[in-house]
């Protein structure tokens, strides 16, 4: 496996493989890699001729008070378990090459964020619709493979794709769990032995949810009032949302099947998200 810095470098590098018409399969990342990203990772080695693994902790899709200076930066262990994972390029590049002289040009979907995580994070996906556009740009994937625990972003990133042209295939991937339910995320490991066992709400209310909804619950306002109770009877825990959204991300007041219930929740500091489209096989 190569692991590039420079976009001059990268590009040059790929050309190789266009030329000879070789597919491109890209997982973009901000580094910290878990067993979800080692999934896509393997998914697109499986499914492409090569892989790019970008790790860049993009700092224009962090609010002010977020995490950006503590996110973990942990390049060389990355590097190790993408190897692993099958990529062939790990592209980490400076921020001073991504933004050159300071960018004024981004890229903003207009819809599907007037809630859920575009609500709360304002900017936030501006900031990774600018830089994933980037990437494309830079590596040419023909596919790209994005985790379906960020759902709101994968679903952004799709309209992206579809109204900017970009000739690249979005993968949705499945969410990976640890084996006791907690939804991977590399922001897990800020968690303390008691936070990181509180964690565990998030998965049960989820299924506890599913549970109800199976059972002939249809008004989203009672489910997520099932919800909130479970979560607010933990000391250490905020509620940012809890949602049953449809596929536009617009609140829904009757559940049908494709909606989504979603999560986001405080623990200590640690800011969690999590969620379960209904109808889908349950994980948890
Ligand atoms: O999902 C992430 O890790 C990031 O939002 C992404 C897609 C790598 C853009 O920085």
């Amino acid at each position: 496996m190569t692991v590039i810095h420079k976009i001059k470098e990268l590009r040059e590098f790929l050309n190789l493989y266009i030329r000879d018409d070789k597919s491109i399969g890209f997982v973009p990342t901000m580094g910290a890699l878990h067993s979800g990203h080692c999934d896509l990772i393997k998914r697109s080695s499986a499914e492409n001729d090569i892989t790019v693994v970008s790790i860049f902790v993009n700092p224009i899709q962090f609010g002010k008070n977020e995490d950006f200076d503590t996110y973990p930066r942990t390049l060389a262990e990355d590097c190790k378990i993408a190897a692993k994972s099958g990529a062939n390029i790990v592209f980490a590049p400076a921020e001073n090459d991504m933004f050159k002289g300071g960018i004024v040009s981004y890229v903003d979907v207009e819809n599907l964020q007037s809630n859920l995580c575009g609500l709360k994070r304002p900017g936030h996906f501006r900031g990774v619709c600018t830089i994933v556009a980037k990437f494309f740009n830079i590596v040419k994937p023909n596919k790209a493979y994005f985790g379906k625990k960020d759902i709101q972003q994968l679903t952004i990133i799709q309209k992206m794709t579809d109204d900017l042209n970009f000739d690249v295939q979005i993968i949705p991937c499945d969410i990976v769990r640890e084996q006791d339910g907690l939804a991977m995320s590399s922001r897990n490991r800020y968690l303390s032995d008691s936070e990181r066992a509180h964690s565990l709400v998030l998965s049960t209310m989820l299924k506890r949810a599913v549970e109800q909804i199976d059972g002939g619950q249809i008004s989203s306002q009672k489910v997520i009032n099932m919800i909130k109770d479970g979560f607010n009877a933990i000391e250490s825990l905020k509620i940012d949302y809890v949602s049953i959204v449809n596929k536009q991300m617009e609140d829904v007041d009757t559940i049908s099947n494709g909606d989504i219930i979603a999560l986001a929740v405080f623990i200590g500091k640690t800011r969690l998200i999590d969620n379960h489209i209904i109808g889908e096989p349950v994980c948890f």
